[in-house]
């Protein structure tokens, strides 16, 4: 039965999207299936996974709000065993569709549920907010990953994070735990970075990641390339990292 995990932390751009595809492609490449489900309107995991978003009309939107079942909006792509769950723009609106709908954390655990025996991992990319879908995301996902970015106020919002959760495993979803803090675009040459990575592991302890996610320009490129890091330049520092990454993961899963 797969594990469904979900990467969240509502402050922007710390790392949530390339830790989702660069993780997926490394989990498919040792051998696991993997889906990464969409869930930003931004829809930057489906493109940065080569999927036209232009062209899908199934996604996660129509399956939240009942009109499609999910295996009909998943889609392949160009790595063996790694499949989507695209997302598009609209999304947006599904936020606002569903405020009345019974159940409505509820609805992306269901449309998840049913896929837990076809994979062993399934991703989930949030957006950076707390909103409804976010909390759909949390509410269907066994754990989180956090990914945290090396810079001053790293930890600022983490505090906010943290109490959504508590609340989220009291009233929704009792079984929610955290995977690990992740630490991303971690430069050694500076000291901050260093500070960041004792403060983080002061804090969250064995709850950190012995990966660190390293700044590699790699990264950001093979995005605009529509690759994970892994196709686009295996042998980049930004590859090994999310390698090891997936292997510790698959290491603390097994
Ligand atoms: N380790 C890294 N090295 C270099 N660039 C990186 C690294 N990680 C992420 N980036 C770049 O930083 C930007 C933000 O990363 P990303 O999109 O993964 O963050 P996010 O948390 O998903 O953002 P959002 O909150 O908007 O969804 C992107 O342009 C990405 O290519
Ligand atoms: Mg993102």
């Amino acid at each position: 039965m797969g594990k469904i995990i979900a990467l969240a932390n509502q402050k922007g751009g710390v790392g949530k999207t390339t830790t989702t595809i660069n993780l997926a492609a490394s989990l498919a490449a040792l051998e696991k299936t993997v889906l990464v489900v969409d869930a930003d309107p931004q829809a930057n995991a489906s493109s940065g996974l080569g999927v036209d978003i232009r062209k899908v009309n199934k996604t996660i939107y129509e399956c939240l709000i009942g009109e499609t079942p999910a295996k009909e909006a998943i889609v392949k792509t160009e790595i063996e065993r790694l499949d989507v769950l695209p997302s598009h723009i609209n999304l947006v609106g599904a936020e606002l569709e569903i405020l009345n709908v019974e159940n409505r954390e509820k609805l992306l655990s269901a449309v998840l549920q049913p896929l837990k025996d076809d994979y062993d991992f399934i991703l989930v990319d949030c957006s950076p907010s707390l909103g409804l879908i976010t909390v759909n995301a949390l509410t269907a996902a066994d754990s989180i990953i956090i990914p945290v970015q090396c810079e001053y106020f790293a930890l600022e919002g983490i505090s906010k994070l943290l109490n959504t959760i508590r609340i989220i495993k009291s009233k929704l979803n009792p079984n929610l735990e955290i995977e690990g803090f992740l630490l991303t675009m971690y430069d050694a040459r500076l000291r901050l970075a260093n500070q960041i990575y004792e403060e983080v592991k002061n804090h969250f302890q064995e709850l950190v990641f012995t990966t660190v996610i390293q700044r590699n320009v790699k990264l950001s490129e093979s995005q605009s390339f529509a690759q994970p890091v892994l196709v686009y330049d295996a042998t980049s520092r930004g590859s090994i990292n999310h390698m090891q990454l997936a292997k510790e993961l698959i290491e603390k899963n097994s």
